[in-house]
């Protein structure tokens, strides 16, 4: 796609914004467009049960004609896409290409996500740091440069694999099994090209960048658990859990971050001829080297989003809106609160295998400015009651002078939330609690 020129002089009113995507990130985005000043509505394709019907649509997240059509008949003047299968597809090219603002990449640029190979060549070409890697397109090609190096690489499904695509083995052997197994076709499509890489070490966290396909607003750093059990054990899952701002990465690593990172990122896209507005999302390890770039995905995190929605301040629409039309630079300044977010996240029974749906929900709390539950896998049956419908249920996010009293409430407002079988963690934010 060439650089679209359409960069107006002021912003236009921001009225009506539709947020895409049915999971917690949304429900969290949708609650936080909600605070800005002068909005009138704030409407969701397709939701979940945390949003009443009158705010709902049906159209689904990839049906980028439909979508237009929606945006014009509810005169949309903002379209903030969530998931990363939308924008691989294309869904921002189409509205973009009908004169509708949104905030979210083209196809071209949701490759930074949706093709680890295309995103590694990117970062080679751009000198940012990350893993050496080989792109490889045959089991024989993989096995050949195991066979090399004989050294247990990491193994990467190239496309979007919902976060199942990564083996990091511990032995040649292992690796060599994962590499079988993805062209045995294990990830469909998305394992027939497959990036191995050198294995990091370090601790992770998660920065976000707001892009204007030129300039960038970068949120504070946040780390999720990933693993579904405590002591960061088990499978992986979505993420069980999450804080913000990680104090990993002080405002000094953020600026290193920022420099040789974020800002090289979107320069490599503009030299692609990529307008990237929407979010970048580097998933870095901090190694004894320096930050380096795990992955790139296009999106928010799940449940990062959820964490850092109630940290921002109500110009958020605007921000999101600036740079949905490439003009940061006329955009408020973006308050970012002083206090430490908790957020956990409470799971059905069978997640992540097989989520069991339909078991009844109680909610025995209701939100205030410090404590927020966002749905996720919830829905209304006919009675109006809340069951189950999904692996990652609800999300309770808290606000605290500190960790230690942002996770005490946090946890306080879970166990008034009941439903058969959750499943929760009950140490998130290990790291940072001292109670
Ligand atoms: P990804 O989907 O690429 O984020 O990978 C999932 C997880 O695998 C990451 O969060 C890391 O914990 C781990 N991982 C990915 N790449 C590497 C690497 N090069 N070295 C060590 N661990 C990695
Ligand atoms: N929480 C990790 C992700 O959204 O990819």
């Amino acid at each position: 796609m060439a650089i679209s020129t359409t960069r107006p002089n002021a912003l236009p009113p921001l009225q009506r914004v539709l947020v895409v995507g049915g999971g917690g990130r949304e429900h969290a985005l949708t609650w936080a467009l909600g605070k800005c000043p002068g909005m009138d509505a704030v409407r969701i394709t397709p939701g979940n049960g945390g949003l009443v019907d009158e705010q709902r649509d049906s159209i689904a997240e990839t049906d980028g004609p439909n979508l237009v059509e929606l945006c014009r008949r509810k005169t949309i003047d903002l379209v903030v896409v969530g998931p990363e299968a939308p924008l691989a597809a294309g869904v921002a090219d189409h509205l973009r290409q009908a004169g509708i603002p949104v905030f979210g990449p083209g196809a071209e640029g949701a490759k930074l996500e949706a093709s680890k190979a295309w995103a590694k060549q990117l970062m080679r070409d751009a000198g940012i740091p990350t893993a050496g890697h080989w792109s490889v397109t045959s089991e024989a090609q993989a096995l050949a440069v195991l066979e090399e190096v004989k050294r247990p690489l990491v193994v990467k499904a190239d496309g979007l694999a919902a976060g199942k695509g990564v083996t990091v083995a511990d032995t040649v052997a292992e690796a060599e099994q994962a590499i079988r197994s993805a062209f045995e076709g294990r990830f469909g499509e998305a394992g027939s090209q497959l990036v191995l890489e050198e294995r990091l070490q370090g601790p992770e966290v998660s920065v976000f960048a707001l892009c204007d396909g030129e300039r960038m607003v970068i949120l504070p750093p946040a780390q999720d658990h990933k693993r579904l059990e405590e002591g960061d054990r088990g499978p992986n899952t979505g993420g069980m859990g999450a804080y913000a701002p990680a104090p990993l990465l002080d405002a000094a690593g953020l600026e290193q971050v920022r420099r040789e990172v974020l800002e090289p990122t979107l320069q490599a896209l503009r030299g692609r001829g990529i307008d990237y507005r929407g979010v970048i999302y580097a998933g870095l390890m901090l190694t004894s080297d320096g930050p380096q770039v795990i992955e790139f995905n296009c999106r928010f995190g799940d449940p990062e989003c959820q964490t850092l929605m109630p940290l921002l301040g109500p110009e958020l629409g605007l921000v999101l809106q600036a740079c949905a039309l490439g003009r940061l630079d006329l955009a408020p300044q973006l308050t970012i609160s002083n206090k430490c977010s908790a957020c956990v996240v409470a799971a059905a029974a069978g997640y992540p295998d097989a989520p069991r749906k339909g078991d009844a929900i109680q909610l025995e709390f209701s939100d205030d400015e410090l404590l927020q539950v966002f749905h996720a896998g919830t829905r209304r049956v006919d009675d109006g009651r809340l069951v189950t419908s999904g692996g990652r249920v609800l999300a309770v996010t808290a606000l605290g002078s500190d960790f230690n009293q942002a996770f005490a409430s946090a946890y306080s407002g879970l166990s008034k939330l009941h439903f058969d079988g959750i499943i929760y963690r009950r140490d998130i934010g290990h790291q940072v609690r001292t109670d």
